[in-house]
């Protein structure tokens, strides 16, 4: 075979390998009279800035249809594309509420080739200068549940090149969640013109519960900092400050109330993962292994050596593993809250700054209060 034809050859084959998820695609009514489909070019995915591109097709006649960046159309930047014989016009439009959306000349998105009316189907294939998007991070929802929208009038040509044109109430309307990692490819002047369909991998159109994890995460976040910080290390330290026949009784209580807590936080954790499918992420598997180690061996092993206690009236290898195993536990359990800020975001509205540094100050204080604690009475015990 000739060089050249191998080179062919094989650049076919990367290509067919790369064809897989480069756009995210749409229909309303599965039928394809109705598509939307959107890329992110590689360089806009990178930096967050530069250009998007989406292509609008009906092959049912219209007064006007719109896509729009947005999860309603308060606070949606629109485009609204109808046509004036075969003419397509782009109407880029703000929308404020449910109320027609008024063209937003700050707006920079314009018509590319590809665009016209071919078979009677309309095809607007649209290049936007100013859309907003988040870098990609892979855990960012924002960026994995990109919500749009989408809006039909359906009826005769409006019959305009006005991009102020007036617009009549939809017909038809509906939100769907682009992942745009799938929706990235390769820059590209103009990557709407000859789509290979197989790169086209289908948006959701059910709603991702934004509020619903929202406060899913806070949950998991207040009892888990509330666990590790605070009630695993004070309840081990009842153990050293607390002389009395009741001590091992209030330390096995609490920490038996804590650890109910986290495995509350930890189902809350495991539902958010299979969620936005980051279940390998290491935030969730040292979590996994905290909790599972925490389960399986602190309250038995506690078990056991209390009862060792009853018997000889000294500390067992129990003792040991129950008291390494725990605090190793916490510190463990203490940097994974840490690394579950920096999943959601340090310095997202989320997770401020500031609270991060209250944390590791708090859990700063707590350890080195900890240290002095078992160290002075290691000390007490050393000297007389
Ligand atoms: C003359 C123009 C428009 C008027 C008068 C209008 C009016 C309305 C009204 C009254 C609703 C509430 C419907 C309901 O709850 O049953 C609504 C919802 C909706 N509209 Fe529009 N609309 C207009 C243009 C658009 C455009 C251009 C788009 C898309 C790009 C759009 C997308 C939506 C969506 C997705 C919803 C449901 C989510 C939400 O409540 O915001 N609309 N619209
Ligand atoms: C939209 O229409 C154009 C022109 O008819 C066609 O080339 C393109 O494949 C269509 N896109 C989709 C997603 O069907
Ligand atoms: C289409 O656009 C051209 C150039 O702006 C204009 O001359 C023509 O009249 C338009 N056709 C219709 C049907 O609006
Ligand atoms: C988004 O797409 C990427 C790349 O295909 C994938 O790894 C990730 O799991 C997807 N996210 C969601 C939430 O589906």
């Amino acid at each position: 075979m000739p060089k050249r034809d191998f080179l062919a050859l094989f650049s076919s084959f990367s290509w067919v390998l790369h064809t897989q998820a480069q756009y995210q695609g749409f229909a309303p009514f599965k039928h394809d009279e109705l598509t939307y489909t959107i890329r992110v070019p590689e360089s806009t995915a990178h930096s967050g800035d530069g250009p998007l591109y989406f292509q609008m097709n009906t092959s049912r006649p219209i007064e006007w249809f719109a896509l729009g960046q947005g999860a309603a159309m308060h606070d949606s930047r629109m485009f609204v594309v109808y046509t004036s014989g075969d003419n397509v016009t782009l109407s880029p439009r703000a929308g404020k509420g449910h109320y027609e959306p008024l063209y937003d000349k700050t707006l920079r998105a314009s018509l590319i080739s590809g665009t016209g009316v071919h078979d009677g189907t309309l095809t607007a294939n649209v290049r936007c200068d100013n859309c907003k998007l988040s870098p990609s991070r892979a855990t960012n929802l924002n960026y994995a549940f990109s919500p749009w929208i989408w809006a039909i009038k359906f009826g005769a040509s409006l019959g305009t090149l006005s991009l102020t044109a007036k617009i009549a109430e939809h017909d038809a309307f509906g939100v769907f969640y682009v992942n745009l990692t799938k929706a990235t490819g390769p820059d590209n002047d103009n990557p709407l013109l000859n789509i290979d369909r197989r790169s086209i991998t289908k948006a959701w159109t059910q709603p991702f519960d934004h509020n619903g994890f929202d406060r899913k995460r806070t949950a998991h976040a207040v009892l888990m900092t509330l666990a590790f910080v605070l009630f695993f290390p004070l309840a081990a330290l009842t153990l050293h400050l607390l002389k009395s026949p009741q001590t091992v009784r209030i330390h096995a209580s609490i920490q038996l109330f804590t650890l109910a807590m986290t495995v509350a936080g930890f189902g809350l954790g495991v539902s958010m993962a299979k969620d936005v499918h980051i279940l390998k992420h290491h935030h969730a598997i040292v979590g996994f292994v905290v909790v599972c180690c925490l389960v399986l061996f602190q309250p038995l092993m506690g078990l056991l050596q209390h009862r060792h206690f009853k018997k000889s009236g000294g500390k067992g290898p129990f003792a040991y593993f129950h008291r390494w195993l725990g605090r190793a536990m916490i510190i463990l359990g203490v940097i994974n809250v840490g690394l579950g800020f920096e999943l959601t975001g340090i310095g997202s509205s989320a997770v401020p700054r500031g609270a991060v540094i209250a944390y590791g100050t708090v859990a700063g204080v707590l350890g080195l209060m900890y240290i002095v604690v078992i160290v002075g009475k290691a000390a007490r015990r050393g000297c007389s």
